[in-house]
């Protein structure tokens, strides 16, 4: 019961108004950390793969160290392929067993995104209960092979959201609203609130249908996470603070540990210092207990 798709956990979200934390991992260590984490807030969780990962740590092997994980646990664990702009790569990840799959043609036109979108979506329906995430507009930033300039990113038009939503027949649906990959320039990004909450009154105004999901999380100040969220954001993605946390420990560590030459405690203290950051933004984000 712990091995689910995304679905489920995110209307609950929706309706009770917290958000799911959605947590991006590039080796088998972090992904302890975050379901550690997860459980020890009895928290419901999504653990993302970008596609990069994905490819040098094999799907079926994720796949099998994510069941592993989930099936001790008795909390909602989803697995999820995180930006993929390849409808191919998107099929094996969802046959190789991930629960949740974000097709990402948001660079291409609107009937060429809602067209792959669609594809993918009627793939992994077909093939068992696999949630599929699609977006529209485009986040700036970098995140993995995805690369938008800032004065290229579009934000999402809220009447063509409720459009591609409806074709589609997506599960989850990522409207871009200023929010960027990465490390903000500014601690004030320029956000576009109005429009989240124009989009989720269209889609999810009379009742709870397809859950909203906030990319570019990393940088964001407290206040305004939780804006996003009050306003129908309910899966929150996670990545470039995790990357640092990981590198910045394990230098750190190496540098005081110079004579050690022992890599479980390098491994320990990046897991201490991943725990650490997951359980903060589990509390920042509401979904503490709602496991
Ligand atoms: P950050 O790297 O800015 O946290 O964004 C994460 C994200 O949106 C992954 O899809």
């Amino acid at each position: 019961m712990s091995v689910v798709n995304a679905k489920n956990m995110l209307l609950q979200a929706t309706e009770e108004k917290y958000a799911v934390g959605a947590f991006n991992i590039t080796n088998i260590i972090q992904m302890e950390a975050v379901v550690e984490a997860a459980i020890k807030k009895r928290a419901p969780l999504i653990i993302q793969t970008s596609v990069t990962p994905s490819k040098f740590l094999n799907p079926k092997v994720l796949v099998a160290v994510y069941r592993a994980l989930a099936e001790a646990a008795h909390i909602p664990i989803c697995l999820h392929l995180d930006h993929c702009d390849d409808v191919n790569h998107c099929k094996t990840c969802a046959d190789a067993g991930y629960t949740s799959i974000m097709i990402d043609a948001s660079k291409r036109d609107f009937m060429d995104n809602l067209r792959q979108t669609k594809e993918v979506a009627n793939y992994c329906h077909g093939i068992g209960k696999i949630s599929v995430e699609g977006e529209l507009g485009t986040v700036s930033g970098v995140e993995d092979q995805v690369r938008v300039a800032e004065d290229k990113a579009a934000l999402c038009d809220p009447e063509q959201a409720l459009e591609f939503v409806d074709e589609t027949g997506i599960d989850i649906f990522a409207p871009a609203i200023g929010t960027a990959h990465g490390v903000y320039k500014t601690k004030n990004p320029k956000l576009d609130f109005d429009r989240l909450k124009k989009i989720a009154d269209l889609i999810n105004g009379s009742e709870p249908r397809v859950p909203l999901v906030i990319h570019g999380g990393t940088g964001l100040q407290p206040d305004v996470v939780k804006k996003l969220v009050s306003l129908g954001g309910s899966k929150f993605n996670v990545s470039t603070e995790l990357k640092y946390t990981l590198i910045d420990t394990t230098y750190e560590y190496i540098l005081s540990h110079k004579d050690e030459y022992n890599p479980g405690k390098i491994d320990i203290a990046v897991k201490e210092a991943i725990k650490a950051k997951i359980e903060y933004w589990i509390d920042l984000l509401g979904c503490a207990d709602k496991a």
